[in-house]
């Protein structure tokens, strides 16, 4: 530990060291068990791993919506308290209010916390043409597919212009080509932003494609197993799947995850 300390600061958005999480009740679950990561500023993380190996439970804890059993989570190097506005969380279903049109969704945040128009306007503008939605302003959630609304989600959380984005499956529920067209819209935003991303997906491909690091899960109780970088070349484009580098570090990543399983299934025997 002592050593570490001595290293040079390295500016690091997120910190987990010896974090366990074991959720009570009448059957408690060690869902977390001695986890430690870091994520750089800046940077891009894909988190995978087996079902229920307590992905969403790390993305929680630094979201603030839950506390640790033991040790620390650190945001910006501070103890994480609560949520807060700097930390925006993106889920599966884009959580639009229905009865609010696509515009009023996307300054939902800098509205309800009283900031004058004139602060947020041409921003929320610019946001909703990027992802492609400037002619649905006045429709309502309703009107949109569901690619559309994770485009709206999507505008309203860089609307917020959080330090973190915290993103559990986005991309999950949406079909094939719409699921390809956000992860393209995403890396081009990304590029543009470089703001501090977690992505937590179980679909590898996903991970690779967009994420400076993706790291690989232990099942339950969940450890970080392993770290693996992906040094592929930016700006990437769906094109990148077929590339032999992405192909191998594919198998490497399935394999690791596949171990996994088969330690889950052991253990359930
Ligand atoms: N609020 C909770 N209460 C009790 N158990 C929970 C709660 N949230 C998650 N768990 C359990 O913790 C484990 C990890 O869950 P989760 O983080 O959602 O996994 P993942 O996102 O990797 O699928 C699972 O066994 C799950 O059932
Ligand atoms: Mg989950």
């Amino acid at each position: 530990m002592l050593e570490e300390n001595q290293q040079p600061m390295t500016e690091n958005a997120i910190e987990l060291s010896g974090v366990t999480k074991i959720f009570g009740g009448a059957k408690p679950v060690r869902a977390l068990d001695d986890v430690a990561l870091t994520v750089g500023k800046g940077q891009f993380v894909a988190i995978v791993g087996p079902s229920g190996c307590g992905k969403s439970t790390i993305l929680n804890l630094v979201a603030g919506f839950e506390k640790a059993t033991s040790g620390t989570v650190l945001v910006d190097g501070a103890p994480v308290g609560g949520p807060g506005p700097d930390r925006a969380v993106v889920f599966q279903e884009a959580a639009l209010f229905p009865w609010l049109s696509v515009w009023e969704n996307t300054v939902f945040s800098p509205k309800a916390r009283g900031r004058p128009e004139r602060e947020y306007k041409d921003k929320a503008k610019q946001f909703l043409s990027r992802v492609g939605l400037s002619e649905f302003h006045d429709h309502l959630p309703a009107q949109l597919s569901g690619g559309m609304k994770q485009r709206v989600g999507l505008a309203r959380t860089l609307v917020m212009e959080p330090q973190l984005f915290l993103m559990d499956e986005p991309f999950g529920a949406l079909d094939a080509q719409t699921r390809i067209d956000m992860q393209e819209l995403l890396l081009s935003v990304w590029d543009e932003l470089r703001r501090t991303v977690v992505f937590i997906t179980h679909d590898v491909d996903e991970a690779i494609l967009l994420a400076d690091v993706v790291l690989v899960m232990s099942a339950r109780p969940g450890r970080i197993r392993s770290r693996v970088p992906i040094d592929l070349p930016r700006p990437r484009s769906i094109d990148l799947i077929t590339d032999p580098v992405f192909v191998a570090l594919k198998r490497e990543i399935f394999n690791q995850i596949r171990h996994e399983a088969n330690i889950a299934r052991l253990a359930a025997d």
